[in-house]
Parts: structure tokens; sequence; C-alpha cells
């Protein structure tokens, strides 16, 4: 967003909107390190796969596929983040972060598919296919973040690689299920799915289309 910013009017209303969305982003971070410290939690370290792919795709990666991979991401954590806010047995202050967060998203997600529909409406064959496997690529990474085995650990369950395995492929299966509908509505819009792409959003995603 901040390279982005570089090379847009000062006035303009994307620029504005840039810096919103700037202050609003440094706040969940904010708020999600306090929400980890209300429970007694302790954060889980980046993996170094993780971290090579975040510093690789900041720096080289054009804006308008920066913003596709944000956009579908922040798709993808609102619905999980509904799910668990409408949930009574999530704790009350994880319920109350992803209310505040649900707010805040659903405004970065009006405008970066606002911004994005000029890019979407401009691109041929070839970069819609790149712009799609982008978001595969991306969700397979946010996939990856979330059942991870030291957290089974921590908690002292038996059994640890057995429960770990099972619930992997619970969340695998259930993430294509019920956490994809709007993001395959956006990318069908701009006619995101084609023969060069469809395998990946199977095979990685596990998405039926
Ligand atoms: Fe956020
Ligand atoms: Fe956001």
């Amino acid at each position: 967003m901040s390279r982005r910013m570089l090379v847009i009017p000062p006035d303009s209303v994307e620029h504005k909107f840039l810096i919103r969305e700037l202050i609003e982003e440094l706040r969940h971070q904010e708020m999600f390190t306090q929400a980890i410290a209300r429970i007694g939690g302790k954060p889980l370290p980046q993996t170094r796969m993780h971290k090579f792919i975040g510093n690789f795709s900041n720096k080289y990666l054009p804006a308008d596929f920066l913003f596709m991979g944000s956009v579908s991401i922040e798709m993808v954590t609102d619905v999980y983040g509904n799910y668990a806010r409408k949930n009574s047995q999530v704790y009350p202050v994880l319920r109350k972060m992803f209310d505040l967060h649900s707010i805040e998203e659903g405004r970065h997600i009006v405008f970066t598919k606002a911004l994005l529909k000029d890019f979407s409406a401009k691109a041929g064959y070839i970069k819609r296919t790149l712009y799609s496997l982008s978001i595969v690529l991306n969700i397979y990474f946010l996939r990856t973040m979330y059942v991870k085995k030291e957290i089974f650990n921590r908690i002292g369950i038996e059994n640890t690689e057995q429960v770990y395995k099972l619930a992997y492929n619970n969340f695998k299966q259930k993430f294509a299920e019920k956490c994809l509908g709007d993001l395959v509505e956006f990318v069908s819009s701009w006619n995101g799915f084609n023969g060069a792409t469809r395998w990946a959003w199977r095979w990685l995603l596990g998405v039926k289309i």
C-alpha cells in the first residue's frame, strides 16, 4: 500500500483510502497482539517459508498482484471471522475482536474490489490467468497458517501426531466447503477460471469448479 501511495496523486480518493487502510491494518496488529496477551497465549513464530514468501512478494510483485492477494485473503478471513463472532462458544474477547475486524475489513474489501475493477477490465487472458493463480497461492499460503502441530503440543494432547493430522485434514475440507464461496464469485466476475487455472483451484484448494 505504501508503495502504491508513492505513485498516485496525494489528493486522490485512492490515496486517502490507502492511508485509512494502513491505519486500520496497524490497529488490527495491535488488537491481535493484545488479544493473544489477554488469553495468555504465546505467538507462533513465522516459518522460514512464510518469511521468504512474504518478503519476496512484497519486494517484487506489482501493486495489482498485491491487491489481488490482499483482497482475496480479506474475503476469506472475513468469512471465518463471521463464523467465530456468531458462535457463542467462542471466548468473548475473541468474538469482539472479530466484530471489530469485520467492520473495518468490510471497508477494505469494497475499496479494493473497486480499485481492481480497472485492472481486471483491462486484463487479457494471460493476466487473468496470472491473477487467478496468484490468488490460489495466496489462499494456499493462508491455509497453512492455522492448524499447527505446536498448538496441540502446547495444550498437552495425547497422540499429538494423529490428532494434528485429523484436525489438518478436517480443516482443509471445511475450508474448501465453507470459506471460499465469496472468493469464487469474485474470481468468476472477471473470468479468472479457465483451462490454465481450474486445475490449481481444484488441486491446491479443493474447490469444485
Ligand atoms: Fe486486517
Ligand atoms: Fe484489511
